[in-house]
C-alpha cells in the first residue's frame, strides 16, 4: 500500500464532491489529496487533522498557508526541525530536518470536519506512512481525531491510551505524544498557548535526539 493517496483519490464520495466544487470555484488551487511533507529519514512524524480549505488545499503542502501553519512551522524552526524560511508557499524552499508532516485525512473536508468513514478510509495511508519511516522515534498527534487514528493505525486499543494535551505513550518502539491542535480556534480561545506547544516540541526534540 502506498503511503500517499493519489491526488485524485476517489475513496470518499463526499470529499470528491467537495473537491469538484472547489475546483470550479478555485481552479488555480491544488484541490487534491495533499501528500505528506518531509524526509523519509524522519525521526518524528507530525499528524494533523486534514488540509485547511485555504491552506494546504490551496497550496498543496500540509499546514502551508494558514494560521495553524504559522504556529507549527514557527515552532518546528525553534526546535531545529526546519532548514530555510517558511513563507506560506509550497515553493518557499523550506526543508524539514528529521521530520515529516502528514494528515489523518488527506483531502479537505467540508467545515473542516471529516466524518468517521473518511477517517477510516484514509487510515491505510497513515499506517503505510508510519511503517515506511524506518528511523521513526515519535509520532506527534495534533488533536483527538489524529490521536485516535494514529492509535488505530498502530493497532492498539483507544481506551488504553486516552487523549489529552501532553500525554505520552510508549507503543512498541514509538513514542506517541499528543497536543491540542494548533488551530486558530484553539489558540484564540487560549486552549493552546505558544508556551504549551513549545513544551510539546521540547520533549519531542529530546526524544528525537536520544
Ligand atoms: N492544515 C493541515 O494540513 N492540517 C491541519 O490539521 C490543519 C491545517
Amino acid at each position: 500500500m502506498s503511503p500517499e493517496a493519489p491526488r485524485n483519490c476517489d475513496l470518499c464520495p463526499r470529499l470528491v464532491t467537495y473537491r469538484k466544487a472547489n475546483e470550479k470555484a478555485h481552479p488555480d488551487w491544488f484541490n487534491g489529496a495533499v501528500p505528506s511533507f518531509g524526509e523519509d529519514t524522519a525521526r518524528i512524524l507530525i499528524v494533523g487533522l486534514a488540509p485547511g480549505m485555504t491552506g494546504a488545499n490551496r497550496t498543496g503542502r500540509p499546514f502551508t498557508g494558514d494560521w495553524a501553519g504559522d504556529l507549527l512551522f514557527g515552532t518546528l524552526a525553534k526546535f531545529g526541525f526546519c532548514d530555510g524560511h517558511y513563507d506560506k508557499r509550497s515553493d518557499d524552499g523550506l526543508k524539514l530536518r528529521h521530520a515529516m508532516i502528514t494528515n489523518a485525512v488527506r483531502c479537505v473536508p467540508p467545515q473542516n470536519k471529516p466524518i468517521g468513514a473518511e477517517i477510516n478510509a484514509c487510515r491505510p495511508f497513515l499506517s503505510s506512512r508510519i511503517t515506511s519511516l524506518k528511523g521513526l522515534k515519535a509520532i506527534v498527534c495534533l488533536g483527538k481525531i489524529s490521536h485516535d487514528s494514529a492509535l488505530r493505525a498502530l493497532g492498539v486499543r483507544l481506551k488504553d491510551y486516552p487523549f489529552g494535551h501532553g500525554v505520552e505513550y510508549e507503543i512498541g518502539a514509538i513514542r506517541l505524544i499528543s497536543s491540542y491542535h494548533c488551530s486558530r480556534y484553539n489558540t484564540n480561545t487560549g486552549r493552546l498557548t505558544e508556551e504549551m506547544f513549545d513544551r510539546i516540541f521540547e520533549r519531542v526534540r529530546d526524544i528525537a535526539a536520544a
